[in-house]
């Protein structure tokens, strides 16, 4: 019988180690994640340098567009109710639709729920768009999550 070779031990040392440190850096993906300990970390990482309503938020804060094609009140642009501001929670502003409509993350996850998700998932018009990476598989299972368990707060 062929003894194993040193090698061969080595590579599935080497497949165990990597699988218990896999296995220790991942938490178990929660069945009902929660907007602010779960889900706003990731839309942080990923979305908010666009999508954000604070100062430091990006290219679809129309407040700090006040010149150019996104310029103006949020009234003023059909598509403005649609934007989800992801770093907040709250479509604060938004019933009826006023001057300073910020839809937040909640909207994002329930109403447009689908929207979210084929962006997320899907190849057209995919969210983070190109060239920045996409969220990983640990990072998809959460917003998963979230969407299907109502998007709480
Ligand atoms: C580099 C800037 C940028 C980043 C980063 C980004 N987006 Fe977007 N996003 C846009 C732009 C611009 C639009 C409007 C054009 C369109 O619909 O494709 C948009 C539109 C959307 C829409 C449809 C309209 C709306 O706001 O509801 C969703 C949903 C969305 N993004 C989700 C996300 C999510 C979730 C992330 C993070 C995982 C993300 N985006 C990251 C720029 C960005």
């Amino acid at each position: 019988m062929a003894k194993t070779s040193p090698w061969v031990a080595l590579r599935v040392g080497w497949a165990l180690a990597l699988g218990a440190l896999t296995s220790a850096c991942s938490p178990a993906v929660p069945a009902t994640p929660s907007y602010a300990t779960n889900v706003r970390p990731i839309f942080e990482s990923h979305c908010t340098r666009c999508h954000g309503d604070g100062p430091d938020g990006g290219m679809l804060n129309r407040a700090r567009q006040p010149t150019g094609p996104d310029a103006g009140p949020l009234t003023s642009d059909p598509v403005a109710p649609l934007i989800c501001y992801l770093n907040q929670y709250d479509d604060t502003n938004c019933a009826p639709v006023g001057a300073d409509c910020h839809r937040g993350a909640q909207y994002c996850g329930t109403t447009l729920g689908s929207m979210l998700s084929m962006r997320l998932h899907g190849s057209i018009l995919p969210m983070p768009p190109p060239p920045a990476p996409r969220l990983d598989d640990w990072e998809l299972l959460v917003v998963d999550n979230w969407i299907a368990s109502g998007a709480g707060p």
